[in-house]
């Protein structure tokens, strides 16, 4: 009787992840981040403001450094800066993206630090603060202190690339789950908004097939900003020249971010602001 062979090639499958098994900063990683599309979209930005190719990038609130990793994987010349405060999350990316990656991961410097210090080393082509992290800054004077050293941290020709959200829904209490690839649901829980001080407070949480969770994998309070006043203060802080991208996608499948000057109202949005020096 001929014995049925295995083929070499046959994947092994993956135990389905669960509340006890999963790593959070994994999971945080395919929720919520697409660094080449964000790369793609600094790339284009930063070329139309100066006419070349950037080279340095500082990641503000780096946390895990998935962006700084893809950045310095994308050519040989490119060098990249992380900060974050919370050293456990930044030797997570040292081990998780950083280490693997080989010699572009020794391009790539972390440091342990409140983003309100001064930068260490030259001025950058582009700093980022992506997924709304500056938000924690709670006042006017913090917001534009944060901004003053953004603008210090750049090189002469430096630019300066944030997020924002909003629209109606994004003001009222709300759970959004989203299936994930690999097995897992990720939940946007937005908690409390308060209309008087705009302090909202959002969690994330994540949930397993088995039935397993893990509630509030990640909590951020933050003061839910406007794009006029994060403007306003951008300008206040000494950028030139600030331009709000928003999605002129026609569908929801695509994002296609333009320069407006004005837009139509939506339930719910999101747009970069970016701020030449
Ligand atoms: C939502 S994560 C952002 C991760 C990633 N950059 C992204 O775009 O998804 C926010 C990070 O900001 C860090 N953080 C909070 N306050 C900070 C501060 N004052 N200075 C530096 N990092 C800070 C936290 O430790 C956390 O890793």
């Amino acid at each position: 009787m001929a014995t049925r062979k295995t083929s070499p090639k046959r994947r092994t499958r993956r135990p389905a992840l669960t509340a006890a098994t999963a790593d959070k900063h994994a999971l945080y990683e395919r929720s919520v981040q697409d660094p080449e599309a964000e790369i793609d979209f600094i790339d284009r930005v930063f070329r139309a403001a100066r006419g070349r190719a950037p080279v340095s990038l500082c990641e503000d609130f780096c946390g895990t450094a998935l962006l700084a990793a893809t950045w310095v994987k994308r050519s040989p010349e490119r060098t990249a800066i992380g900060i974050d405060i919370d050293k456990s999350v930044l030797a997570w990316g040292t081990e998780h993206n950083l280490a693997p990656i080989g010699e572009p991961g020794r391009r790539v410097q972390l440091f342990r630090r409140d983003v309100r210090e001064p930068m260490p080393g030259r001025g950058v082509d582009v700093l980022v603060a992506l997924n709304f992290s500056y938000w924690i800054f709670q006042t006017r004077a913090e917001m534009r202190g944060y901004f003053e050293r953004a603008r210090r941290a750049l090189g002469r020709d430096g630019v300066f690339v944030l997020d924002a959200y909003g629209g109606w829904e994004s003001q009222e209490p709300m759970l959004e789950e989203r299936a994930v690839r690999g097995g897992f649901t990720y939940v946007w829980d937005q908690d409390s908004f308060d209309p008087i001080t705009h302090r909202a407070v959002n969690h994330i949480h994540f949930r397993f097939k088995d039935g397993t969770k893990l509630e509030r994998a990640f909590t951020y309070e933050w003061r839910f900003w406007t794009l006029p006043e994060i403007r306003e203060l951008l300008e206040e802080a000494g950028f030139g020249d600030v331009r709000v991208y928003w999605d002129t996608s026609p569908d929801d499948k695509h994002e296609l971010y333009r320069v407006r000057r004005r837009a139509e109202n939506q339930p719910g949005w999101l747009a970069y602001i970016v701020a030449v020096r």
